[in-house]
């Protein structure tokens, strides 16, 4: 991981978070100007938006109950979103909408609290845990028009229950039972995902490990003035296997073939995106997209990004079932990847070319 830089303006300037800037009806000061492509921009309305829908409902059957040409044709639409656009919409996830109200809920009156409540779950500036920004950056990268809460939520012993929020009050209570909902779902769709490729439906999970991670990233998207300069949070691929966004406004833009399409807003759908390790693991099959979210200059917008990482310190690779003559290997057996992986985020590049066989 990148050095925390001791240089006192970034210092000064990190303290602040971008809620309070807002408030203080600042404009954006340079290092979060980052954008100049707002002109190219693409308007196109939120329901052309051509973005995989896949209803994930017969997967949760047992065989017995469900035809199964109806179960062949999912796991078709799974593979073709992933080895195009690299993510789906899923809905049928079986999480009820009751409780994804609820997290979206904590999140905006987490958010909404005076400064003083949340900073008593501040993370330091080199630190990952807890509410603020990104771990101090390097000189000369621009910075995100977003504040967060980052929590280890799994496996258990990893929680850091200082950082975790006690106000609103069932805060936690709601943030476990869609840790334990994050669970089932991950089994589920890296199950799919391997029978999808006609692997062992086991492989992918193997690879994950018994302590496989789940961190929650809950997102905070203050309006802001200059939505041409400013992004939300600045293009870059993930660093975990892969990671299941529930978003409560537009934002959100997943780029292919080098055009930004926006996620639609869906209140009960979950985005399943693909991230550099699953790219890794299915031996470049599936992708793992470059994505960023804008600003607004009106609203403000929650999102909830968990992230699904193998166990610290378990090699990974790709699986043996896609490796033949044809189609050589090309990754290497790599482990911790998502701490090189930060280490060029920080500079806005991407990492996968280290994953190089
Ligand atoms: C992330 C991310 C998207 C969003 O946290 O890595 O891409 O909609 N979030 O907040
Ligand atoms: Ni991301």
């Amino acid at each position: 991981m990148a050095e925390a830089s001791v240089d006192l303006p970034a210092e000064i300037l990190l303290s602040k978070r971008v809620q309070e800037m807002v408030l203080d009806k600042k404009e954006p000061p340079a290092p979060y100007k980052c954008r100049d492509d707002a002109d190219s921009e693409d308007d196109d309305p939120i329901s052309m938006s051509p973005i995989p829908l896949i209803d994930l409902g017969c997967l949760l059957l047992s065989t017995s109950e469900v035809p199964a040409q109806e179960i062949v044709e999912v796991l078709e639409k799974i593979n073709a979103a992933l080895s195009s656009w690299g993510c789906f919409q899923a809905i049928g996830h079986g999480i009820s909408n009751l409780l994804l109200d609820k997290v979206r809920q904590i999140s905006r009156e987490f958010f909404a609290q005076p400064m003083e409540e949340k900073k008593k779950y501040a993370k330091t500036v080199v630190d990952f845990e807890g509410y603020g920004a990104d771990p101090v950056p390097e000189e000369g990268q621009s910075l995100d028009w977003s504040d967060r809460l980052f929590l280890n939520v799994q496996p258990e012993d990893q929680r850091n229950y200082k950082f975790w929020p006690m106000t609103p009050e069932s805060f936690r209570d709601v943030l476990l039972e869609y840790t334990d909902e994050m669970k089932r779902v991950t089994e589920l769709i890296s199950r799919a995902m391997a029978k999808s490729l006609n692997l062992d439906e086991n492989c992918f999970l193997k690879q994950f490990g018994e302590r496989s991670q789940l961190q929650a990233r809950f997102n905070y998207y203050s309006p802001c003035k200059r939505p041409d300069l400013v992004l939300g949070l600045k293009p870059h691929s993930d660093g975990s296997g892969y990671t299941i966004i529930m978003q409560d406004e537009v934002g959100l833009q997943v780029l292919k073939d080098d055009k930004w399409y926006k996620i639609p807003k869906n209140p009960h759908a979950l985005l399943v995106l693909m991230a550099d390790q699953m790219e890794i693991m299915t031996n470049g099959i599936f992708k793992s997209p470059v994505h960023r979210v804008l600003s607004n200059s009106e609203r403000d917008r929650i999102s909830v990004a968990v992230f699904y990482t193998p166990e610290v310190g378990k090699e990974i690779g790709p699986e043996d079932g896609l490796v033949n003559e044809r189609t050589p290997k090309l990754f290497k057996m790599v482990k911790d990847y998502a701490d090189t992986h930060f280490g060029y985020y920080q500079r806005g590049m991407r990492a996968l070319h280290t994953a190089q066989a």
